[in-house]
């Protein structure tokens, strides 16, 4: 029996955890001859009332029939493969481990008093366990004897826990009444709970599926090198790196990712030894291919007939920093996953928890030991793949000044490369459509946000649009750069192009406005008759807003140092210095950004919006 499964068990220390991993070892079996006696008879003697979890304290740092324990981690065999139960968490160098990748659970053990039900406590656990992408989950619903066995305390805690996670992303395995203490339902079930049918804990655990083993996904070699024979006529070109997972040999067809060259292995290639059949995951490799084809190091080698891993240039990731400066955006770091090296920046923070008492804030940095839930964006593509799928290529660290300064995994890819097209295709914005899908359902409306650059249209409306979709509208920013890069790609900043570029946005914000989405336009719309005309398109349901701030303020803050290109005469027609700003007379709602902070701004837009809602 080699198979094993690394299981975390997470709950509050007064849940019952030890009580319950210490009963199951009893009831399993496992333990050495003697041992719970000899901890009755220590009870006994100390007048103390035994527990099953001393049995954990006892057993620590003892190495006897393959049980070992030490202070976080405990391993044992069942029947069916062997266990480490690892204790989380509290545990900082625990979540440092899992979230960059060092250390690996597959599934994972929550465990609730039934007596105290659902707490604020019992919420931050689920939300770690997403965090750390585990997606096998067990809730244990203990103390059930505590509650006279209760099927009604079961049912309620249930119902409302497994609402809480389905947010979350989390479809739990099972939910388990159990007994710690008396032993119900954690390896023989319980006789004092007829209402339930389900498994016990072991047969849960036994359940679980085991990751495959890196050798049976899909090849991913990260290019380190491609070596030049050029003495004695040996021209060969040798593409050299270490297999993260999968395996190649002669003949396969390869895929260079994120260019997309494609060719053949034509030999494998070994350094004064005989050639071998394949190379496979954990292996250095090297081989020569049928075509010259040009790549460099940072590339990711696939195989063609299996599945790609993403190109992109924007991920969404959980990370963890170590870094004595706190992550900011606006900085320049290094991100590096595989072998490959690129510019980073940070583009948006949407969570940060801490990882002693796993509470979440909401604000635009990371501290050192902290985790969080951030938008990154690359300078140029790179091939990765999504935690829970290829554990290398999912993983990343970010260096910055010379030093890694953190670490993560890839959760998800926000805007994939097409190496056949060479295009990007932006998915938008930092919230996906699967997770705006799971709010929604409020009717649409139009918010006409004009201003000159720079006044804060953009920085406002994401906020604003961030804050209703969480809260369950959906909400979608359509901002001038965006739509410039893809529907109106084609136009400029003459009056003319200017006026149809409004056109087309009034036109397409009114089909948003139709399927039922709050659309934040943000355009600078310098004309009157423009936005008139948008009013006419979009009908009742447009609100427009002005977004002050003077010329002077704008040139001041410049925060795409366009104004200063301007001033300097390389842009030509640019609103406010040679191209007018008609601002409106009067608009529905005024947001002065030089006297009000972008809070104030981003409440009185809410409110504006929550009203006409309600109407
Ligand atoms: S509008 O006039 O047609 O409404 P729009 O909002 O789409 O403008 O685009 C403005 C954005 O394009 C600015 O935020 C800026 O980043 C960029 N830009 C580039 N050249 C100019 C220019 N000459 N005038 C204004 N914005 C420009």
């Amino acid at each position: 029996m080699d198979e094993l499964l690394s299981i975390v068990t997470v709950g509050h220390v007064d849940h019952g955890k030890s009580t319950v991993i210490g009963r199951l070892m009893a009831d399993a079996g496992v333990l050495p001859e003697g041992k719970l006696e000899q901890i009755r008879e220590n009870c006994r003697r100390n007048s103390k009332p035994f527990e099953y979890a001393f049995l954990l304290d006892a057993l620590k740092n003892e190495r006897e029939q393959g049980i070992t324990i030490d202070t976080a981690r405990c391993f044992f065999s069942s029947d069916v493969r062997s266990y480490i139960i690892i204790d989380a968490p509290g545990h900082i160098e625990f979540l440092k481990n899992m979230v960059t990748g060092a250390s690996r659970a597959e599934a994972a053990l929550l465990v609730i008093d039934a007596a105290r039900g659902v707490e604020e406590n019992t919420r931050r656990h689920g939300y770690f366990l997403s965090m750390l992408g585990i997606r096998q989950v067990a809730v244990l619903v203990n103390k059930m004897d505590l509650v006279n066995y209760q099927e009604r305390v079961f049912r309620d805690i249930r119902d409302e826990y497994e609402q809480f996670l389905a947010k979350i992303g989390i479809v739990p395995a099972s939910f388990i009444p159990v007994s710690g203490m008396q032993g119900d339902n954690i390896v023989i079930p319980s006789a004092n709970m007829p209402w339930y049918q389900g498994v016990t804990v072991l047969r849960q655990m036994d359940a679980f599926r085991t990751i495959p083993a890196p050798e049976r996904m899909p090849l991913r070699m990260p290019v380190q090198g491609v070596y030049k024979f050029t003495q004695n006529n040996d021209s060969r070109r040798i593409v050299a790196g270490t297999i993260d997972s999968g395996s190649v040999r002669a003949g396969d067809e390869l895929i260079f990712l994120p260019s997309g060259k494609k060719t053949t292995v034509k030999n494998l290639e070994v350094f004064n030894a005989p050639t071998p059949q394949r190379f496979a995951a954990g292996q250095a490799a090297g081989f020569t291919t049928t075509e010259q084809i040009f790549v460099r190091r940072g590339e990711v080698v696939c195989r063609a007939d299996e599945t790609p891993p993403c190109v992109g240039v924007r991920l969404k990731t959980n990370l963890f920093w170590l870094g004595r400066q706190p992550l900011q955006r606006n900085r320049r770091y290094f991100f590096k996953c595989g072998t490959a090296k690129v510019e980073m920046q940070l583009e948006k923070v949407e969570r940060v928890v801490n990882a002693s008492d796993l509470s979440c804030q909401t604000r635009q940095y990371v501290e050192k030991n902290e985790v969080a839930e951030c938008v990154l964006t690359l300078e140029r593509p790179i091939a990765f793949d999504l935690a829970g799928s290829i554990e290398a290529t999912s993983r990343f660290v970010i260096v910055d000044e010379y030093e890694i300064a953190g670490g993560g995994i890839i959760t998800e890819s926000l805007a994939e490369y097409d190496y056949d097209t060479r295009n990007i295709r932006w998915s938008g914005d930092a919230m996906t459509s699967a997770e705006r899908a799971r709010h929604q359902s409020n009717r649409g409306l139009v918010v006409w946000m004009t201003g000159l650059s720079g006044s804060g249209k953009t920085t406002i409306a994401q906020e604003v649009e961030r804050r209703l979709v969480t809260s369950g509208v959906t909400a979608y920013v359509l901002d001038g750069d965006k739509v410039r890069r893809g529907l109106c790609s084609d136009l400029g900043f003459t009056d003319t192009d200017r006026t149809e570029n409004i056109r087309r946005v009034s036109e397409a914000a009114n089909l948003f406005r139709d399927a039922g989405v709050v659309t934040l336009v943000t355009l600078i719309s310098p004309f009157a008759s423009s936005r008139a005309n948008a009013r006419q398109v979009i009908g009742k349901d447009f609100m427009e807003v002005y977004v002050k701030a003077s010329l002077e303020t704008c040139i001041r803050r410049d925060p795409k140092k366009l104004y200063r290109k301007a001033l300097d005469g390389n842009i030509r027609s640019f609103t406010g210095l040679d191209s007018p700003y008609e601002a409106p007379d009067n608009p529905d709602l005024l947001l002065d950004t030089e006297r009000w902070s972008e809070e104030e701004c981003v409440e009185a837009l809410l409110a504006a919006i929550g009203k006409w809602l309600k109407a």
